[in-house]
C-alpha cells in the first residue's frame, strides 16, 4: 500500500516534524495566554491584606498549611455547593506568593472567611479534634505561645509594597496590628478565651477570617 503524503513528507522527517509541531503548539499557547496578559486585572473591591493578616499569612506559609489545603474553588457545581462562589483571578491580585495549593487532604479554604467565629479557630488550631471529631489535622498549639514581631511584619509589608500592593507610605504597621488584634482578643474574651494580642494565633485568625471574603461579597449574586 502506498504511503500517504503525510507520512513521507512529514512523519519520516523527524526534525522538520518536531519543528512544525512546536510552531503549532506555540500558536495554541499564545492564543490562550496572550489575552490574559493584555486584560488588566480589575481589583475594585479586593482589599490588600492588613499587616496583621500579612503576619498570619507568613505563618500559614511557614507551617506548610498549603500541603493539605487548597485556596481555589473551581467553577464546578459540586464545589460551589460545598464552598461557595468559585474563585476569580482578581481575588489573587495581592497574593504573593499565591497559595492555590495542589492537595486537598483538608477542605479548600478559599471561602473560610466569616464561616466560623474567631473562638472556633482558636480551639481548632489548638486541638482540631475538639471542634472536628476524628480530624487528622495536626495541632498547632505553639501558635498560642509564640509572639509576632512587628519588625518582621514591617519587612513583609515593605516587600509586598515593592511588588505593587497599595500600602500607604506612612502606614504604621505596629499600630494597625495592635488595633485589629485588640478587636479579635475582645471577641475571644466574650467567648471566655484569654490571650495576648501579639500571639501568632491572633494573626492566624485575622488571616483566616479575611480569606475569600472580598470575593464572597463581590460575587454574592452569582453561583
Ligand atoms: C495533615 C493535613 C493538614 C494540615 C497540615 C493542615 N490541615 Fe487544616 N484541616 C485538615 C483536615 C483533614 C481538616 C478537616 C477536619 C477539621 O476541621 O479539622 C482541616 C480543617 C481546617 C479548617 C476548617 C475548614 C472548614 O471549612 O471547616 C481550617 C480553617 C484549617 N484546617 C486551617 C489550617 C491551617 C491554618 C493550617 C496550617 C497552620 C492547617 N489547616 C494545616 C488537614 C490539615
Amino acid at each position: 500500500m502506498a504511503e500517504s503524503w503525510h507520512r513521507t513528507a512529514l512523519e519520516h522527517r523527524s526534525a522538520l516534524f518536531a519543528g512544525l509541531t512546536t510552531v503549532a503548539i506555540s500558536i495554541g499557547g499564545i492564543v490562550e495566554i496572550a489575552p490574559m496578559f493584555m486584560t488588566p486585572l480589575d481589583t475594585t473591591g479586593i482589599t490588600p491584606y492588613t499587616p496583621l493578616e500579612v503576619a498570619g499569612r507568613d505563618i500559614y506559609i511557614r507551617e506548610g498549611c498549603y500541603n493539605c489545603h487548597s485556596q481555589m474553588v473551581r467553577p464546578l457545581h459540586a464545589e460551589t455547593l460545598r464552598y461557595g462562589t468559585w474563585s476569580r483571578a482578581n481575588e489573587y491580585a495581592f497574593d504573593r506568593p499565591f497559595q492555590l495549593g495542589s492537595r486537598r487532604i483538608g477542605p479548600d479554604l478559599m471561602r473560610v472567611g466569616g464561616k466560623y467565629p474567631d473562638a472556633w479557630h482558636f480551639e481548632h488550631m489548638r486541638d482540631p479534634r475538639s471542634t472536628s471529631p476524628g480530624s487528622i489535622m495536626p495541632s498547632y498549639s505553639w501558635l498560642h505561645e509564640n509572639r509576632v514581631d512587628p519588625a518582621d511584619v514591617q519587612a513583609s509589608v515593605n516587600a509586598l509594597r515593592t511588588l505593587g500592593s497599595p500600602y500607604p507610605a506612612d502606614l504604621d504597621v505596629a499600630a494597625a496590628m495592635a488595633t485589629q488584634a485588640a478587636g479579635i482578643t475582645t471577641r475571644l474574651a466574650s467567648a471566655k478565651i484569654q490571650t495576648d494580642p501579639d500571639r501568632e494565633i491572633v494573626a492566624m485568625i485575622a488571616y483566616l477570617q479575611h480569606m475569600g471574603l472580598d470575593g464572597k461579597n463581590l460575587y454574592k449574586d452569582q453561583p
